[in-house]
């Protein structure tokens, strides 16, 4: 049976990884510099990941909601722990699109209402009302498009405060960096002022953090950067180091209803050993210390490269924008140098999402490799 054609294939298959690197059939090596989407936080194929799965799957790989589970329990708060959300409480799914869905429905439970404010260049996964609020028309099927949003630009203060104050939103949804889009921010003053205007009017503040959260901006989650206080914060990515898991933390202020949400699959024991993997290692590695001081050499290199126009994003969510578009760029760089990036919806940006794991040795590799493939395309321009 052929597979459904969905996905542009790079030619090069994977068979096995260890921490930075991932190696071909034939043994050839590759620096990832992309994580899968900004998925492997702790490196590929960590030893205490992969032991911590294997324990569990050889004792209880699944049972469903219906039981006690401890390691649910612990994995809350160890979350809760290491992002200081204090008193937050969590419901667990098995990805980002997942959490983003059931964030928005419980705003519109809890809230009665129905409209979304979502963000220009958004990205919010491919479910119903996820990818309504996602800005890419082409992935917006008709029966996706009966849900109501508006979408706004970043840094629209007025546009939030006329559409907030109508009362029919249920909640304003944004990515604090921008990740598909190609790692956007709004200003301080933008996301403060927006998380005011939701208190004032019943209007939950839903942080997308699939992407940037669990370290990756330099904090736990990028809106700490911030003094904003998000009704619900969605997880993923990072979340399991490859393992789909993912979650909504909901305000301690929202009281939770039995039957309101729920899942097959999600927090399952399995799922909650990789998680629980993660964060530890996360703790024990200082991996979001090594984040902040990785992130700064990283910049510190990009700033001296003059095809490099403007630098996006923060921690280790990097968005390098050229004046060309770079579809050729990456591909030298994976077939050439053997250096995994990432694209985004803006078509002059390269991101870089590496696992939290890496050290200054792979920037170097990244920047030596990126001057040689830059030389050849200035002569071609
Ligand atoms: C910010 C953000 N939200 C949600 C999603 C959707 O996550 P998933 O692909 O796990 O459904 C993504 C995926 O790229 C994302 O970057």
């Amino acid at each position: 049976m052929p597979l459904f054609d969905v996905y542009p294939l790079y030619n090069v298959t994977p068979v096995s990884g260890k921490d930075m690197y991932v190696y071909d059939e034939k043994g050839v090596e590759y620096l990832d510099l992309y994580g899968g989407h900004a998925v492997i936080s702790i490196g590929h194929s960590h030893p205490k990941y992969v032991k911590a799965i294997t324990n569990q799957v050889s004792k209880l790989g699944f049972y469903s909601n219906a039981i006690q589970n401890p390691l649910q329990v612990e994995l809350a708060d160890k979350i809760e722990k290491l992002s200081g959300c204090k008193g937050y409480e969590l419901f667990f799914c098995n990805s980002g699109a997942e959490a983003n869905e059931n964030a928005l429905k419980l705003a519109s439970f809890k809230t009665g209402k129905a409209r979304v404010i979502a963000f220009n260049n958004s990205f919010h996964g491919r479910t119903s009302a996820a990818v309504a609020a996602t800005d890419n028309k082409n992935i917006v099927a008709p029966i996706n498009a009966q849900q109501q949003v508006t979408f706004l630009a970043l840094n629209d203060i007025e546009g939030v405060k006329r559409e907030v104050e109508k009362g029919d939103v249920c909640a304003v949804i944004v990515e604090f960096i921008q990740g598909v889009g190609g790692l956007d921010q709004g200003t301080a003053a933008f996301f403060e002022q927006v998380d005011a205007l939701c208190k004032a009017n019943n209007t939950y503040f839903i942080a997308d953090e699939v992407q940037s959260g669990y370290g990756r901006s330099g904090k736990f989650f990028a809106f700490q950067y911030y003094n904003v206080t998000p009704e619900v914060i969605s997880i993923a990515k990072g979340m399991g180091n490859g393992f789909p898991i993912g979650g909504i933390l909901i305000h301690p202020n929202i009281e939770a209803k039995h039957g309101m949400l729920g899942t097959t699959f999600g927090g399952n024991h399995l799922a909650c050993a990789a998680g629980l993997a993660v964060l530890n290692t996360i703790e024990e590695e200082k991996l979001i210390d090594n984040v902040n001081v990785i992130s700064e050499y990283f910049i510190s290199i990009a700033k001296t490269i003059p095809q490099i126009k403007t630098i996006k994003g923060k921690g280790l969510m990097i968005g390098l924008e050229f004046d060309f578009e770079i579809g050729d760029l990456r591909k030298k760089l994976i077939y050439e140098h053997h250096i995994f990036t990432g694209g985004a919806s803006n078509k002059k940006l390269i991101r870089i999402l590496p696992p939290l794991t890496i050290k200054k040795v792979h920037v170097n590799q990244f920047f030596e490799a990126l001057k040689k493939t830059l030389v050849p395309i200035e002569v071609e321009k």
